[in-house]
């Protein structure tokens, strides 16, 4: 076996302290299901294109949200929760149910998601080393499920620094990211473009959940 098909055998693996992963979390069947849901959402709050604070630049992956709180950014107001969608000035959608189970499922926090950030990665979107460090809500962890392309996913440690090593994340997979590894560096280093079938349109989409406050 790969080493890749070695690690995609487990039901579920710490890669690091904190880190969680657990393949084809989703079955097909779930990941249609929550792609309907999603589908839903975007119909109320679409996706838009996120900019950097100050510099004003665009990310190359196109966002939205549900639940309570939406993680926003633009030029003037940079990275912020939003309970508004500052698109169309509702609420943003409920989070889908079988997302939410995922956080039941797999998280450790006795309270629900208040956030949950869509990510629309197109065949040529990634997204740079970060934390997600914009909640005030450390304790909780973060749990992100994958649908569509496969994406070459990299995580590291709480220092930019730290060395890194990068997995393939396949549709329907998640990944926890807590305790030790709340704060871990992460990013998406590229996509497999037609690695999935799931979408029509290509690309990828992540669902992270998060408590915030
Ligand atoms: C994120 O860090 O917000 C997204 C990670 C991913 O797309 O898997
Ligand atoms: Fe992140």
């Amino acid at each position: 076996m790969t080493a890749d098909a070695l690690l995609r055998a487990q039901p579920g693996l710490f890669l690091q302290p904190g880190l969680f992963y657990v393949p084809d979390y989703l079955d097909r069947a779930a990941q249609e299901a929550l792609l309907a849901d999603l589908r839903a959402c975007l119909a109320d709050a679409p996706l838009y294109t996120a900019h950097m604070p100050k510099s004003g630049l665009p990310l190359s992956v196109q966002m939205s949200n549900c639940g309570e709180l939406g993680w926003f950014t633009d030029r003037d107001k940079g990275y912020r929760y939003e309970a508004l969608n500052p698109q169309t000035g509702r609420p943003w959608p409920p989070i889908p149910a079988l997302a939410e189970k995922a956080w039941w499922d797999l998280g450790d926090d006795p309270q629900a998601p208040q956030a949950c950030l869509v990510n629309y990665y197109g065949p040529s979107a990634k997204m740079g080393l970060h934390q997600d460090r914009d909640e005030n809500a450390l304790n909780a962890p973060v749990v992100s499920l994958s649908l569509g392309d496969t994406c070459l996913f990299r995580f590291g440690g709480r220092n930019r620094r730290d060395p890194t090593r990068t997995i393939k994340l396949n549709s329907g997979d998640a990944i926890v990211l807590g305790g030790e590894a709340r704060l871990a560096f992460h990013g998406v280093d590229r996509l497999l473009p037609g690695s999935s079938t799931l979408l029509p349109e290509g690309g990828r989409f992540n669902l992270t959940l998060r408590r915030v406050r």
